[in-house]
């Protein structure tokens, strides 16, 4: 797609000049700036592949004196502005419309502090979440959110996305953990509220600006985050059940008797599962037969993977053993498997995990995260799925059909569901089915369009559906205040 694809048109900003490229030169070394060509594509187009845009310029500060100097400088040239963390957002706003100067935090990547004693870290926003992990790991303690992405998502991007993940269930969102921000203002401005305190009544708590701002507000330099202990005992139960009424008892059934030891709920239908197998080209863990790949895939039309975290193994043990004797006798679950060991845990959460990377096997995929009461969550993927096939855009086997299918799964602790439809590629007939389908849809069931993802440039047109018109004129007016030049992630949401 391009710009002219997109039907926007390119704001009042100025175009890169060789002046500009001088004072860029005099803030970083030639190494943290890129112009050729070919270095560029990776920063231009999303993880989807599905926006593309056509920026001419990457400046990679390692400072945040220097991103600092770069945006004082970018506001007073009217020069728009990208702020790109691991580009592993799936809404098209880590990625130019036209040819905004791409800012990457990759340079930005020191752990600055770990406080054992309160478990407080802190940390530059360019740090990979794996890494902020891995380092939490050995101190004993664990990041507070984990998703698909977290080899290649920065800690920043998540905050500046309001990441939710795999855990949200067990321990919050980051407006909960994120104890304070370092942000750069449009206009060059430092603001430091890094700050380490979980109580703080005195005024606005700004930081919750920034959280889920998408790169709209400041560019998030710095991030202060509680972090509690690694859990000693994890186990995985990964589950086969019949209809997704089950699924729903089986949720109710483990948040009252695995209580405080639920760490994640997550859910999959069978032709997540399909998509999954036929990625991963491995044995499916409900597989009771010698089959590999999408043969290996049970029949069960809904699948459940449930983590448990405590500290005592034989008190979780015991904890598990007897919800799982309670559901398969009752018959709300049918078949399953559990796992204690770090490479089971692994491969079991692999069938979760990997459907985002599995629904564009085909080429691409049409994303939809969304926030609805437990009960209507399902009948959105059924009817997406009807209204498919009733516009002849269904095709599981057909190759000169755009459409493979809507699959559904996701945080069924959290009350939020990923609708996916995979194509052959993007079309504007597809397109045209799903939106604002999808979104009339979730607002008819007082659901919200994004429940993680974010706006961006997919959603721009649609705040409307989940946000009022005195919430919107308050959002425009906050960008107006602090951005009056609109030069940061232009284009999208706001
Ligand atoms: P980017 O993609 O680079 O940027 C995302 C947005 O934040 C953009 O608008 C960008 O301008 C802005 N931004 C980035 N860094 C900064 C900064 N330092 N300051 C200001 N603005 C900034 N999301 C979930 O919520 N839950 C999931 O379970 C989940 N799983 C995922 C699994 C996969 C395989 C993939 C590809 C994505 C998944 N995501 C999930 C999407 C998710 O938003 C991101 O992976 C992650 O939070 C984005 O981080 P990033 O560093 O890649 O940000
Ligand atoms: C997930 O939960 O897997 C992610 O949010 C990514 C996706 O929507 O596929
Ligand atoms: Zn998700």
């Amino acid at each position: 797609l391009t710009a002219d694809k997109y039907n926007v048109k390119r704001g009042n900003y100025s175009t890169i000049n060789d002046d500009d490229l001088k004072e860029f030169n005099s803030i970083l070394s030639s190494n943290q700036i890129i112009t050729d060509s070919n270095d560029l594509i990776g920063f231009n187009q999303d993880w989807m592949k599905k926006y593309i845009g056509q920026s001419k310029l990457v400046l990679k500060p390692k400072t945040t004196d220097q991103i600092s100097k770069i945006l004082s400088y970018c506001n007073k040239r009217k020069l728009a502005i990208v702020p790109q963390g691991g580009n592993t957002g799936l809404v098209g706003g880590s990625v130019p419309v036209f040819d905004e100067i791409i800012i990457s935090l990759s340079n930005l990547n020191k752990i600055r502090s770990f406080d054992e004693m309160s478990g407080i870290l802190k940390l530059d926003s360019g740090v990979i979440l794996e890494n902020a992990d891995n380092f939490l790991s050995e101190k004993g303690n664990i990041f507070p959110l984990d998703l698909g992405a977290k080899g290649s998502c920065f800690v920043g991007g998540n905050v500046a996305t309001n990441a939710g993940g795999l855990r949200l269930l067990k321990y919050g969102s980051l407006h909960g953990s994120v104890l304070g921000l370092e942000v750069v203002l449009p206009d060059g401005t430092i603001l430091d509220s890094m700050h380490s305190l979980r109580k703080d009544n005195t005024g606005y708590d700004l930081k919750q600006l920034f959280i889920g701002s998408e790169g709209s507000l400041g560019i998030i330099t710095g991030v202060s985050i509680l972090c509690p202990a690694r859990p000693k005992s994890v186990n995985i139960a990964f589950l086969g059940l019949n209809s997704y009424e089950s699924v729903k008892k089986c949720f109710q059934t483990a948040r009252s008797d695995l209580s405080e030891i639920l760490s994640a709920f997550e859910f999959m239908d069978h032709d997540s599962q399909l998509l999954a197998a036929k990625n991963l080209n491995s044995i499916h863990p409900l597989c009771q037969e010698d089959k590999i790949g999408i043969d290996s895939v049970p029949n069960y039309p809904f699948y459940v993977l449930i983590e448990t975290s405590g500290s005592t193994k034989e008190h979780d043990d015991e904890k598990l053993e007897k919800f799982l004797e309670k559901v398969m006798e009752n018959e709300t679950v049918i078949d399953g498997t559990v796992s204690q060991d770090e490479a089971q845990l692994k491969t079991l959460w692999t069938w979760r995990e990997s459907i985002a990377e599995a629904s564009q096997q085909f080429g691409g995929v049409y994303k939809y995260d969304v926030s609805l009461p437990l009960d209507s969550m399902y009948s959105l993927v059924e009817a997406v799925q009807k209204r498919l096939n009733d516009l002849n855009l269904s095709s599981t086997t057909d190759n000169s059909k755009p459409v493979y299918e809507a699959v559904g799964y996701g945080h069924i602790g959290d009350g939020n569901l990923h609708l996916n439809v995979a194509v052959r590629e993007y079309s504007k007939d597809v397109e045209k089915a799903l939106e604002p389908f999808v979104y009339e849809f979730v607002a008819k069931h007082h659901g919200s369009i994004s429940a993680e993802h974010g706006l961006g440039f997919q959603k721009k047109n649609y705040i409307s559906y989940s946000k009022s018109e005195v919430e919107i004129k308050m959002i425009k007016d906050l960008k107006d205040h602090y951005d009056p030049n609109h030069i940061l992630n232009p284009y999208k949401y706001i």
